[in-house]
């Protein structure tokens, strides 16, 4: 997990809502549908809600504007700053995905939109293997985020950047830790989730991951 991140996230949390309206050309793609893509999270929540990377707060806003009670981990001072000028009334805490620390008794859904790219796949399953034991029997993650059908597609899609000099996504892609279905399909079944994977614009999937119960 790279730790010189939060600085660059303190400088777009200013900007921030303006690029998930589709402002910024290069990442209007991976913005498509990005309210749909929120609404779907939530409606997939349910009970005592972590939601990860909350950023300025758009997700955490329609799970409380549902009703949900939501506690928000965010490493980023900038980005929760604007949070929590949106939602006064919402814990809205330092930390993320592997170090945290919460107010629930139980946890019934683990939630996070354009953050889990984050962590190395290595990470990602330590977060994982966390999360299961965190969550109640049946408990959920929900995680919408850019994935891969396989290394083609993601080598196709940095291509596709270069060749529109989209040099920012371009090198987004190439640095950050985007991975591929298969890779997350392992992760989750490894831990003891049965996951489905919905895409929801060329870049953005939507997982959905249930416990089993162990009997
Ligand atoms: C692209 S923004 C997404 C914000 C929001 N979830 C949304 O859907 O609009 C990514 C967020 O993940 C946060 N982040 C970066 N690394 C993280 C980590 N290791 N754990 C948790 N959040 C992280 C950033 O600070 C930033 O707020």
């Amino acid at each position: 997990m790279s730790t010189d991140f939060t600085s660059l996230f303190d400088e777009w949390s200013q900007s921030y809502d303006e690029t998930v309206l589709g402002h910024d050309l290069e990442y209007n793609e991976v913005f498509r549908n990005y309210i749909h893509i929120l609404e779907e999270v939530v409606n997939k929540s349910k009970g005592n809600i972590i939601e990860f990377g909350v950023g300025t707060g758009n997700l955490t806003e329609l799970l409380v504007k549902s009703g949900k009670r939501v506690c928000g981990i965010e490493p980023s001072a900038g980005m929760r700053k604007v949070a929590k000028k949106k939602l006064p009334e919402v814990k809205i805490l330092q930390g993320d995905f592997l170090t945290f620390t919460h107010p629930f008794q139980f946890v019934d859904t683990i939630v996070s939109t354009y953050a889990f790219h984050h962590l190395t796949d290595e990470e990602k399953e330590t977060a994982i293997r966390n999360y299961s034991s965190l969550l109640n029997g049946n408990g959920k993650i929900v995680f919408a985020d850019t994935l891969f059908e396989d290394e083609n597609a993601k080598s196709n899609m940095i291509r596709n950047a270069e060749v529109n000099h989209f040099n920012r996504l371009a090198n987004d892609l190439r640095t950050e830790y985007y991975t591929t279905i298969p890779v997350m399909k392992e992760l989750f079944e490894q831990n003891g989730f049965t996951v489905t994977f919905t895409q929801k614009n060329d870049f953005v999937w939507l997982m959905e991951a249930t416990k089993q119960r162990r009997e």
